[in-house]
């Protein structure tokens, strides 16, 4: 048994990210009685302790579904804020005293990449790096280059088992419940590998734009914003093979393996999308050829996939906002009943978000005279709400406690890096497509010998 972290540091404590999503999740940690810790915010800007406190109840007010007094108030009582410059080492001195007696900090650094050397170095300065853990945002480097440089960075003073990746992907309960669903029966099985699968889709449509993140969509576009991570993880879980156990290295493995088992994709295989305004927002090159859209069609060899599609889109403004996976599986012989299968139906769905379901689609007989099929499908589970417990709350809870299951690891980090660093030097000019559509036209070429992309209900 690791310990369990006795201080929660966060870097980073006035920004977007603990507004939207880490007061929220500390304050339903409080209400479930599990925030047992000093919570230090840290940050450059001259903000007041108060001033802090009232942000917190505000972001909670806003993103955490209100507030709950008593909650509130012991996440008010175990939250101090530390104001500092992170290139002084005065600042971690005051680190160190804020933690009082904490022997297991837990840092999170929700600050940009090029500040976490800085940081890392001033806390092992100030001694704060020994038996620490630290959590780490998305984006992991910029490509496979700097990502190695930064996991060189952080194994100077950490090692592998204590460096928390977050992807909040792995945090849904909708992807865990992939993993779940598939090694908790028996009977998906036998179909689920090459021989029965005829192609896997998965989109991931939002309806918003860049909401006034322009300036961080330019550096990052939809490629490395969601693809090198959410999408390749929720593959890893789709494809892999069988943990040899619930425990966190078992799983990790396998995510690992089916990474790197996706050859390079072939130039004609991606097609790259902007939508029409983009370049009008703020914070955005008048000619910038940065995708707000990406199709692709990769593979997985390995025993198991080789052969098999998987096609893969996300995109901004697009139809709707809907995250769902689509496994079709292959059509029987059809000696039956000619032609009389309706062309949807023979698959499993999960819908990842915003609600969450898994159905399996089927056809049967219409109701009538002829022996004509209609497409049916059974929901095997449903829930409106995407999570019961939010991705944040059960990530910092999983860091807290040293369980890395749920994180994404240094190899499978790089192996993702490896497959998507050659799209991104590809550097098209994307297609133009018009907001509320599912993206441009030049995207049914991947899929148009399969019949076409399944869009999400
Ligand atoms: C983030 C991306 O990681 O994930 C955003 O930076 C994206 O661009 C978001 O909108 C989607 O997350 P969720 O949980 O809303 O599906």
């Amino acid at each position: 048994m690791t310990p369990r972290s006795d201080a929660l540091l966060f870097f980073g404590i006035t920004g977007d990210l603990a507004y939207k999503k880490i007061f929220p999740a500390l304050h339903a940690m409080a209400k479930r009685g599990m925030l047992d810790l000093p919570v230090v915010g840290v940050a450059s800007s001259a903000m007041t302790q108060e001033a802090v406190i009232a942000r917190a109840l505000a972001s909670i007010n806003e993103f955490g579904g209100g507030v709950d007094e008593p909650a509130f108030a012991k996440l008010a009582a175990s939250l101090k804020y530390v104001q500092g410059n992170y290139r002084e080492p005065g600042t971690y001195t005051a680190l160190r005293e804020a933690i009082g007696g904490a022997m297991h900090p837990l840092h999170y650094l929700a600050i940009p990449p090029s500040l976490f050397a800085t940081v890392v170095e001033g806390l092992a300065a100030a001694g704060l790096t020994d038996r620490a853990r630290v959590v780490l945002e998305k984006p992991f480097g910029r490509d496979l280059e700097s990502a190695r440089a930064l996991n060189a960075t952080l194994h100077q003073r950490f090692d592998e088992r204590s460096i928390f990746r977050i992807d909040h992907y792995l945090g849904k309960e909708a992807v865990q419940n992939l993993l779940y669903f598939r090694f908790a029966n028996s009977f998906l099985e036998p179909v689920w590998n090459r021989h029965y699968v005829e192609n896997v889709q998965i989109t991931m449509a939002e309806k918003f734009g860049v909401e006034g993140r322009g300036k961080f969509y330019e550096e990052t576009g939809i490629i490395r914003d969601v693809i090198q991570n959410h999408l390749l993880q929720v593959i890893g879980f789709l494809a892999m093979e069988p943990p040899s156990g619930n425990y966190a290295e078992a799983i990790r493995d396998e995510q690992a393996k089916v990474l790197r088992s996706i050859p390079p994709i072939a130039s004609e295989k991606l097609v790259v999308g902007q939508f029409d305004g983009y370049r009008q927002e703020t914070g955005v090159a008048p000619f910038s050829r940065v995708p707000t859209f990406s199709a692709l069609e990769l593979r997985v060899e390995s025993w198991r996939w080789a052969g098999v599609p998987f096609y893969v889109r996300a995109g901004k403004k697009l139809a709707k906002d809907a995250t769902e996976v689509l496994v079709k599986l292959k059509a029987p012989p059809q000696v039956v009943f000619h032609d009389a299968l309706p062309a949807m139906g023979n698959h499993v769905r999960f819908r990842l978000g915003p609600d969450v379901a898994i159905a399996l689609g089927a056809s049967a007989k219409r109701p009538g005279e002829g022996m004509v099929g209609q497409a049916t499908e059974l929901a095997l589970m449903r829930s409106k709400s995407s999570d019961e417990m939010d991705a944040y709350e059960r990530l910092l809870g999983d860091a807290m406690d040293g369980d890395a299951t749920l994180f994404a690891r240094q190899d499978a980090v790089e192996a993702a890096w490896g497959i998507v660093d050659p799209l991104i030097r590809m550097e098209r000019e994307p297609f133009p497509y018009t907001p509320g559509t599912w993206g441009p036209d030049a995207a049914n070429i991947l899929t148009r010998t399969v019949g076409g992309w399944a869009d999400p209900a």
